[in-house]
């Protein structure tokens, strides 16, 4: 099918109502970053999630997204992300909700399982749909391949964790289906060998996101924001490619999900930050990483499209929703150190974002020095601290290696 009827234009300030009814009152939103806020003790929101969120909703926001959180504590993507399960603090859980949306911006959760990519400091022991160890510094364990009635079960605990979160106040969810982590393991051939019903043909692959999707939509109802934040490509031979990641976009158009966020690559092909191959060599010059793929959802696809990657100037931004390739603008590491950019923009006194990332030229370094830098100043402004721009990389390093191991020992000695 190919969409026809599309309104001609769009701005940036202009409001955008999903199909559950939720309206964004602008075009710019805060893609999920893992906080990695929350006590590794005990993995509960706090009072640091609620500064760090009212911080970024105060920002202009039309949209947030918060980081990851995990469906089963046991796994996790970092020692210090939230888990929403029966031990959950309800009250800290809405106190959470609260703070992010004071301001009116509405905030999805981001639920996710990481699969083989868990933290070897939390498990040595991951599951995943087969037993493939990520290829990066030997820092991973091989997985256990799941059984098919935890397959069946996990499915089931992403529809609860959003029927948590949405009763908590929170505006819906996203379902994490990009960057390597379970769900994307799932739709990937490089890293789902099995036979079964979930693995083989790509409706197969897919099938344990449309599972999970399709629980959690009967789990919230018709009325609440459902999202999936899709790759585009694992951008790694013989991986998820885009004429899948197509189809199964149209599988979840079908499924009536309200935004689709695109993405790309994952702990091995760190394509997300613009970190690519030679193959992808055409994404790393331009601005929007994954634009050429949004472009062909578009063609097909009705659901309303957010672009997350690469984004910093405010003339490409204004551009890609004018001409209407996308509907939403995400943005994540401008917003880890300029939290007020989204009304910058909109009111036009900023033309771009001012970040620099560090960067050493050597991928799988740079992924982490990344996420570190970023993670050191998501955690000031969850002190009640303003980002600094002069932190350096080696601290930046330190800190993505030092505090987890830290809280891994907090973690081992945290009575259950
Ligand atoms: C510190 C950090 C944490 C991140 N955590 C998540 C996450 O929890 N979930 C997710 O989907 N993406 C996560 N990302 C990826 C971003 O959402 C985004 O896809 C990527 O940074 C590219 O967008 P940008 O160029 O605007 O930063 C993270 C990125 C950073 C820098």
């Amino acid at each position: 099918m190919i969409v026809e009827s599309l309104p001609v234009h769009a701005r940036l300030d202009q409001p955008l109502k999903l199909a559950c009814g939720l309206v964004l009152e602008n075009r710019l939103a805060k893609a999920a970053m893992t906080e990695c806020v929350a006590d590794p003790r005990t993995n509960q929101p706090s009072e640091r999630h609620d500064r760090l969120y009212a911080r970024w909703g105060r920002g202009g926001l039309g949209l947030s997204i918060t980081g990851n959180v995990m469906v089963d504590r046991r796994y996790l993507e970092r020692t210090t992300n939230v888990v929403i399960d029966a031990r959950t603090d309800r009250v800290a859980l809405r106190r959470w909700a609260d703070a992010a949306q004071a301001t009116g911006t509405p905030t999805l959760v981001q639920i996710n399982h990481p699969g083989r990519q868990c933290s070897v400091f939390v498990t040595r022991r991951p599951v995943a749909p087969s037993p493939v160890k990520v290829d990066v510094l030997g820092s991973f364990a091989t997985p256990r391949a799941l059984e098919d009635h935890e397959i069946d079960a996990l499915a089931t605990r992403y529809a609860e964790v959003a029927g948590d979160v949405v009763e908590a106040g929170f505006s819906g969810v996203q379902i994490h289906a990009a960057h390597g982590y379970l769900a994307s393991q799932f739709l990937s051939p490089r890293t789902n060998l099995r036979d079964d019903r979930w693995g083989g043909s790509l409706e197969n692959r897919a099938r344990f996101l449309v599972e999970a999707v399709r629980r959690t939509r009967a789990r919230i109802g018709s009325s609440v924001a459902l999202a999936v934040k899709l790759n585009s490509a694992d951008f790694q031979r013989g991986g998820f490619e885009e004429d899948d990641a197509l189809q199964v976009a149209r599988w979840l158009e079908a499924e009536g999900i309200d935004l689709l966020e695109v993405s790309g690559g994952n702990y091995e092909s760190p394509a997300l930050m613009g970190i690519v191959d030679e193959r992808a060599e055409s994404t790393k010059k331009r601005e929007a990483y994954f634009l050429e793929f949004a472009l062909k959802v578009r063609r097909e696809v009705r659901t309303p499209l957010m672009l997350t990657g690469g984004l910093r100037s405010a003339e490409v931004m204004r551009s890609i929703v004018a001409d209407r390739s996308v509907d939403v603008i995400g943005l994540a590491r401008p917003l880890a150190l300029e939290p007020d950019l989204p009304r910058g923009i909109l009111s036009g006194q900023i033309e771009r974002s001012a970040m620099k990332p560090p960067r050493t030229g050597w991928k799988s370094v740079d992924a982490m020095i990344e996420a570190g830098w970023y993670g050191v100043q998501i955690a000031r402004m969850a002190d009640g601290k303003e980002p600094d721009p002069s932190i350096g990389r080696w601290r930046a390093l330190t800190s993505y290696l030092g505090d987890e191991s830290v809280h891994a020992v907090q973690r081992a000695f945290a009575s259950p």
